[in-house]
Parts: C-alpha cells; sequence; structure tokens
C-alpha cells in the first residue's frame, strides 16, 4: 500500500499504477469501522485498483466542537486499509487540500441541500461537495462507494457527478450495524458507555415502525417521535419521511410504503444518523 500526503504523490502513484486498469475509490475521514470496510471490501472485489482516502475535511463541520471531538487514528487507520487490500491510500494534511489563497470549486445542490442535514448543518453538504469534486478530480475513479448510512449524501454526490459531467460511478452500499443494530459510526466511540448501551433503540424503533408502512407519514412520525422523547438521554432532532429521489418531504397524509424515514438524535454531546426504508 502506498501511503500519499501530497496531491503530487497521489498522481504519480495514479499514473504508475493505472495502465488502463480500472480504479475504485472511498473516501473518508478516517476513525474507520466495520462500516468503512465494508466499502472497502466492494471496492476491492469490484476494480483493478483500490483507492482510499483519509481526511477530516474542516469545511463540512458547522460545528467547531465536532471537528476538535472528532477521532483521529491514522496507524490504526492504514492498518485496516492494508489488510483490505488498499493500493494507494492518499492523506493530506489540510494545507496541502486546502492551499491558503487558492480558490475552491464550490456546488450547489438545489432543494436537496435544503432539506433534513441540510437544514440543520448549514454549509455541511456544500463542503462535502468542495471536498468530494476535489477528490474526484484527482482519483478520476471509475467507481467509488458510498455509505447509504448517509442516505442525503448520496444524493448529493449523485448530484455532483452529474454536475460535473464525469463518468464516475456512485455505488451506494448498505447501512452496516452493530449487532445490537446501531448504524456504525466514527461518532459512537463518542458515546458514554450507558449511552451506548441505550442507543440501538433508535434502529430497534426505526425497524418497528416499518410495520405500520401502509399507514400514513403523520402517523408513523408521531410514533417515533413519541417513543424516541419518551426516552430521557435522548434528545429528537428530526424524524422526517422523505422520497429516495428528490428527498422531498410527503404529505402528512400519503402513505409511507415505497419512501425512507431520516432520523437525527442527540445523546449527550454526540449527533447519531439513521434510516430506514418503508
Ligand atoms: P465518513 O463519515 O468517514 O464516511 C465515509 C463513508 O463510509 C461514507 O460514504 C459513509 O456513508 C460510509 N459509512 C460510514 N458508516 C457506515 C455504515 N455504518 N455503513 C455503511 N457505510 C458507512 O462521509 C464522510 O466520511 C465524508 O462526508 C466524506 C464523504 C469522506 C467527505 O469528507
Amino acid at each position: 500500500m502506498i501511503v500519499c500526503k501530497t496531491k503530487k504523490e497521489l498522481s504519480e502513484a495514479l499514473r504508475a499504477g493505472r495502465n488502463g486498469k480500472s480504479v475504485g475509490f472511498v473516501p473518508t475521514m478516517g476513525a474507520l469501522h466495520a462500516g468503512h470496510a465494508s466499502l472497502f471490501e466492494r471496492a476491492r472485489a469490484e476494480n483493478d485498483l483500490f483507492v482510499a482516502s483519509v481526511f477530516v475535511n474542516p469545511i463540512q463541520f458547522n460545528n467547531p466542537d465536532d471537528l476538535k471531538n472528532y477521532p483521529r487514528h491514522f496507524e490504526a487507520d492504514s492498518e485496516l486499509l492494508r489488510e483490505n487490500g488498499c493500493d494507494i491510500v492518499f492523506a493530506p494534511s489540510e494545507e496541502e487540500m486546502y492551499p491558503k489563497g487558492e480558490a475552491v470549486k464550490s456546488y450547489s445542490f438545489g432543494t436537496l441541500e435544503t432539506v433534513m442535514e441540510g437544514a440543520r448543518r448549514p454549509g455541511h453538504f456544500k463542503g462535502v461537495g468542495v471536498v468530494v469534486g476535489l477528490l474526484f478530480e484527482l482519483v478520476e475513479p471509475d467507481r467509488a462507494y458510498f455509505g447509504e448510512k448517509d442516505f442525503q449524501q448520496v444524493a448529493i454526490i449523485q448530484d455532483l457527478v452529474r454536475q460535473m459531467g464525469i463518468k464516475t460511478q456512485i455505488v451506494p452500499c448498505p447501512i452496516k450495524r452493530a449487532d445490537d443494530g446501531l448504524a456504525l459510526s466514527s461518532r459512537n466511540a463518542l458515546l458514554k458507555p450507558e449511552d451506548r448501551a441505550k442507543a440501538p433503540y433508535i434502529h430497534a424503533t426505526l425497524k418497528k415502525s416499518t410495520e405500520m408502512a401502509e399507514k400514513s407519514c403523520r402517523e408513523i412520525k408521531e410514533w417515533v417521535e413519541r417513543r424516541i422523547t419518551a426516552v430521557p438521554e435522548m434528545k429528537l432532532e428530526y424524524f422526517e419521511i422523505a422520497r429516495p429521489h428528490d428527498l422531498q418531504p410527503l404529505r402528512p397524509d400519503a402513505a409511507a410504503k415505497g419512501n425512507v424515514g431520516f432520523i437525527a438524535v442527540w445523546m449527550g454531546n454526540v449527533r447519531l444518523i439513521d434510516n430506514i426504508r418503508y
């Protein structure tokens, strides 16, 4: 595995390694876990060359404490990447990624970025668009792998690819969960043990709510909101049911079936997100 710290090293490693081979790419912010590894396995299996990036992208954090507390373990990350057969990892510094005084290309995502995560985390998807746009220009992947844990991010990236006019195929990958159902996330490590023990209740509630799929969005919403707000350790930020293709919310009397439920919950100062298909 070649570790590249600079864009120049990356383009040299790609030039030497590519030779007409297919390139699969998985961008990450590190603190890697089995959720990331599920993307690595796909990228490894479906491409000749498997490239990953590890970069905690400051411009996608709308909360300075979240950025400061974000877990960073590059040694363990490179070990996991090596075990997963990664050929090239790009791990730039902030200065390398965003040289002072150099303008970045920015994208707008219309109503995709004004709902749910976009509404609650101003600037977040703009920052994701900038960094993934830059990474796609550098890596020029044939396929890029993204987790449905961040369902809205997948839609944003699909739109980004359209706007950039590139041929990269976006491969959405299913949510990987702990045995108790909690969606794996780098932020889970920041939960207090007693909160970690209760956190699987989020997925359990969403899963149970799929039994109501034929019912109206209003009924499901009220039911989920009631269950989550009854847990003292949980602070519900939102639960919404939206259309999978454009993420726009449904009328309250529409049936949930065929749509996706999206949730964000605070436990202490940790923000957890999850989603489920109806
Ligand atoms: P990060 O949170 O590190 O996630 C990297 C990729 O792993 C994303 O596509 C995310 O959806 C996926 N992932 C995380 N947890 C997962 C799980 N439990 N199951 C399946 N996939 C999972 O998402 C980002 O980084 C950044 O926004 C990034 C795209 C790298 C841009 O900075």
